[in-house]
């Protein structure tokens, strides 16, 4: 299978979800810098290519990755930490509404705020959205900053690593 094939098969897994016209409404919800559909789709993109390689259930994987943060209408909560631990299972609701979701999908879509959120993964799968979705958001927040915080925040890491070396 080359790169186009593995591209071509990404966007047929991912195709009935994208076309469905409530979750096209992510497009209008912002997320750490970028819509709530483009982070849905990187994590998603690179739960496929990881599950592929790992010989797992990559579709399953893909669809329930792409289908994580699946609400528009926001968590009401007094705080964010509380909306941080409560919005997977209103992903798994909403998503439910919409698509036939697997026992292993439901556990993908709940688990992927883990630690944060009490309940462990209970699938290799649901480990790997979860850890795709962390290093997602990071990068998703650093290139939201402004130039002038991203060199600041670079500078302080670079620091940091400094100080824990010389140590
Ligand atoms: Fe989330
Ligand atoms: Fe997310």
């Amino acid at each position: 299978m080359n790169n186009n094939d593995i591209d071509k098969e990404f966007e047929g897994i991912i195709k009935p979800i994208i076309d469905n016209k409530e979750f096209r409404k992510l497009k209008s919800v912002a997320h750490h810098g970028i819509s709530r559909f483009d982070h849905s789709l990187r994590v998603a993109y690179f739960s496929y290519k990881i599950s592929k390689i790992l010989h797992l259930n990559y579709k399953e994987t893909t669809e329930a990755a792409l289908l994580h943060d699946f609400f528009v209408d926001e968590v009401e909560e007094e705080n964010s930490l509380m909306k941080l631990r409560r919005h997977p299972n209103h992903a798994v609701n909403n998503a439910s509404k919409y698509f036939d979701l697997t026992d292993r999908q439901k556990d993908i879509i709940k688990t992927h705020m883990f630690p944060i959120t009490f309940t462990p993964p209970k699938y290799i799968e649901s480990w790997i959205v979860d850890i795709v979705d962390d290093f997602s958001a990071i990068y998703e927040k650093y290139y939201s900053l402004k130039k002038e915080m991203r060199a600041a925040t670079s500078f302080m890491l670079i620091l940091l690593v400094n100080i824990i070396r010389m140590r």
